[in-house]
Parts: structure tokens; sequence; C-alpha cells
């Protein structure tokens, strides 16, 4: 069975002290949730004082690394030094990272070779702007960051990989997609991922939905087949919102 999972993106928000406050409140509420793994992406400030006071039920993790281990690379944090404090699981290739930073398809691909070499989890965020939606042409959008992304893993390794699917235009907006959109290409990403390995493959991986998820719209996303859980952002840094939304299964 696939993993139902909450997955919170807390960007870059929140003072230490709001950080620590607010996973508290979090980890001392999971016990009524139905999810099968929570987490939470700190701005990397954060990380080892939240790994201090890490509990089982909420893991850590964070938003961004560089793919290199050591080096003149001013202002970066390296996937080492994430290890280094005990933090594995990452997200990779957020629609922020790759418009407002510039990442393109490579370094995204980069990273995700760097942290399954390196034994991380990653969280992989695929998703396309309003504008290719408009134009009907999201499903090849989505088809295209797969192959260009993550399609060169093989079969174990990319079974290792969390997939989130965040529209572009649905993130930050409250605009979320339908149930049916998010399904759709829920129901698309896993089919591509069967033809090009195969279904066994494809079922085992977890597809979260991310833009605009929030307490009121998560149980009709996650009643989906397809949908197995979200990547929340602004619903994540309200501590009731956010178990609201791990017992939306
Ligand atoms: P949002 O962000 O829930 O605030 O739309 C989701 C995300 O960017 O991961």
């Amino acid at each position: 069975m696939r993993k139902k999972i909450v997955a919170g993106n807390w960007k870059m928000n929140l003072t230490k002290r709001e950080a620590l406050a607010l996973y508290a409140e979090i980890a001392s509420g999971i016990n009524t949730i139905n999810s099968d793994k929570m987490i939470v992406f700190s701005p990397f400030l954060f990380l080892d004082i939240l790994k201090q006071n890490e509990q089982e039920t909420v893991q850590i993790g964070a938003q961004n690394f560089y793919f290199q281990s050591a080096g003149a690379f001013t202002g970066e944090v390296s996937y080492s030094q994430l290890k280094d404090l005990g933090v594995t699981n990452v997200l990779i290739g957020h629609s922020e990272r790759r418009m407002i930073f510039n990442e393109t398809d490579e370094l995204v691909k980069q990273k995700v070779d760097t942290a399954i070499t390196a034994e991380m989890n990653v969280f992989f965020c695929c998703g396309e702007p309003l504008e290719v939606r408009e134009k009907n042409e999201h499903f090849a959008f989505i088809s295209e960051q797969l192959k260009n992304n993550i399609f060169h893993l093989s079969a174990v390794d990319i079974q290792k990989l969390v997939i989130a699917y965040e529209p572009i235009w649905a993130i930050g907006t409250g605009r979320t997609a339908t149930a049916q959109q998010a399904e759709e290409m829920h129901a698309h990403i896993r089919n591509e991922i069967a033809e090009k390995y195969d279904a066994n493959v494809a079922n085992a991986i977890s597809i979260l939905y991310g833009g605009s998820c929030n307490a009121s719209n998560a149980k009709e996303l996650f009643a989906n087949p397809n949908v197995d859980g979200g990547l929340i952002g602004g619903a994540s840094l309200k501590s009731k919102d956010f178990l609201e939304i791990a017992k939306s299964f």
C-alpha cells in the first residue's frame, strides 16, 4: 500500500521561536491523525534545533540544498551538511526554486541524483504554469518534466521518490485545483510511470497534491484514488489547519 503523506512547506516564514512552537503544537496533536507519515520542511536556520526536538511522528525536512558536498559556493547549504544534522528529507524542484531562483531541469536532475546517491528521501515537485494550463498543454508539460527530471532513474530508485504535483496557478493563490483536475493529473503521472517502468512501480509511488490545499478542501482532494496526500504551504503554518488536513483521509 502506498503511504498517505501530509507534508508542510513552511517556505521563508517563521522566527525560531515560532517554528519551535508550531512544531510542538503539531507533534502534540498528531494522535488523532490518520495519515501514515507527517513531515515539515523548515527553513535551514531551524533544522538543527528542530532535529534536536524531533518526534518520531512528525519528521523534519529541508526545502533545498546544493548538490556539491563542500566548497566555494557562497550562500549555499550542501546535502552533506544536512546529513550531518540528521536531515534526510529534501524537497527538490519546487516551482518557486525553478521560477524565482532559475533552477533548470539540469540542476533539478543533478539534485535528484545526488540525493538518491546520498540515500536521502526526495520529495520531487512538478507543476505547470497558468498559461500552459490555459492552452490545454498541461499533460504534455508534466510528461516533459518527468522525462527531464526523474525518468533517467532506475526502477528501484524512482520508487524512493515521493512526487508532489503542484500546479503553479494554485500555489498561494487560493485557487485550488478541483478534485477532478487533481485526480486526472495524478492518474496521468501514474500512467506515465507505468509506461516508462511498470504498473507495480507506478502503484508504489505516493503522489501528493499541492496548491491552496486547506482544511476545507483536503477531504475532497484526498478522496481521489490517485491522490495520496498533500504538500501544504500556507495552511501548514497554522497547527490546527495542518492537523485537520492530516485527518482528511
Ligand atoms: P500553498 O503552497 O499551499 O500555500 O498554495 C503549496 C506549496 O507551494 O508547496
